[in-house]
């Protein structure tokens, strides 16, 4: 198996050496992993003046899955549109065609007075969101700027979405729905968008090969409200690109901190792209003070998606519980009394915790 390591830009690099040593030590207790890193987002700009290098995506596409960090910095922000590092993670969406974004926000009970909301209304907390990933406003055409009647810029994206594309991240929903507590709940705006009368009748049209799964839909705006009143409603939240990136965010600070949660990006084969779901964070990049679970997480993803070695993802999360249990604590999840570490330190703790098992 064959992985491919795009660490980016920001703390990407050290986040990812983290979840490097991890994919190692499984090697050396038998796996066998190929790992190849390649240049990619702000890092790809400035080695070959592209976001996504030729060379990346053709180790992207012969890769069996993709590990990456992450992308963006302040330095690149007045570069052209096409050549922004954001656009390197959006083309190889694009190009791999991972359409299926599963973000999962669990929350670790050792967490639960990190959470920004009470104790009571987070403890046990298991959500999981299914993003589409390929379509909507992120790559509707037509997309531009112009000038108007009147003399004046304007500016113009477009949301679409097919049937087919509507119809495929439904299955992916009721499928894991299924598997887990069989609630799913479909955000649109549905009042508003024509988009969202599609989704929302695609939906309905899908569920009717899943009877066993209890459907609800809500309206985004409803939703992001719900997920900070009573965020245990939910078991599998499905929507759109656009929403799926807004309300992923806010579930994620439900669990004490964007640094703890992971993502998969599946094509229809499971080939799957993993990252943090959290950002480059260029303001403490090289400080060795962000969290690295995420990432860690998103290996532990990896192996249960693509690689199909559920034991030893289970491995990786019960390491990392076993860290959280035993106090440590970067500073984004930092609480008084815990052992307060850095990048570096959380990662030799996850290892050692995996070497010498429970
Ligand atoms: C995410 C990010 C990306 C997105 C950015 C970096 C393009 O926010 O993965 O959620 O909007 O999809
Ligand atoms: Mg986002």
């Amino acid at each position: 198996m064959k992985i491919a390591i795009l660490a980016g830009d920001g703390i990407g690099p050290e986040i990812i050496a983290q979840a490097v040593q991890v994919l190692e030590l499984l090697n050396a207790d038998g796996l066998k992993l190929e790992l190849e890193d390649a240049a990619y987002g702000g890092a790809g700009y400035d080695a070959h003046g592209d976001p996504l290098p030729e060379a990346t995506l053709r180790l992207a596409r012969a890769a069996d899955a993709v590990l990456c960090g992450a992308v963006g910095g302040p330095q690149y922000d007045a570069l052209p549109r096409e050549k922004r590092p954001e656009q390197g993670l959006l083309r190889i969406r694009k190009e791999l065609g991972l359409f299926a974004n599963l973000r999962p926000a669990l929350l670790f009970e050792e967490l639960a007075s990190a959470s920004s909301l009470k104790p009571e209304l987070v403890a046990g907390l298991d959500i999981l969101i299914l993003r589409e990933l390929t379509g909507d406003i992120y790559f509707g055409e037509p997309r531009g700027r112009r000038t108007n009647a009147r003399g004046e810029r304007e500016s113009f994206d477009t949301m679409l979405y097919s049937e087919s594309e509507i119809r495929r991240i439904a299955e992916v929903a009721f499928k894991a729905a299924v598997k887990r507590r069989k609630k799913l709940c479909s955000v649109d705006k549905e009042n508003v968008l024509e988009t969202s009368r599609l989704w929302r009748e695609v939906v309905k049209d899908v569920a009717k090969n899943y009877p066993q799964v209890e459907l609800s839909h809500m309206y985004v705006d409803n939703a992001a409200m719900q997920l900070v009143r009573m965020p245990k409603q939910f078991d599998v939240i499905v929507t759109g690109n656009i929403f799926g990136d807004i309300l992923s965010d806010e579930a994620s600070m439900l669990t004490g901190s964007i640094g703890m949660l992971p993502s998969a990006s599946l094509d229809s084969n499971n080939k799957g792209l993993y990252e943090p779901a959290h950002g480059s964070a260029p303001d403490i990049a090289g400080k060795d003070i962000a969290n690295p679970l995420a990432t860690i997480l998103s290996v532990a993803m990896m192996l249960r998606y693509t690689l199909n070695l559920e034991q030893a993802a289970v491995r990786i999360e019960t390491a990392v519980k076993k860290v959280l249990a035993e106090g440590y604590r970067t500073a984004d999840i930092y609480q008084p009394h815990m052992r307060r570490v850095g990048t570096r330190e959380m990662g030799a703790a996850v290892l050692n915790a995996l070497k010498h098992g429970l």
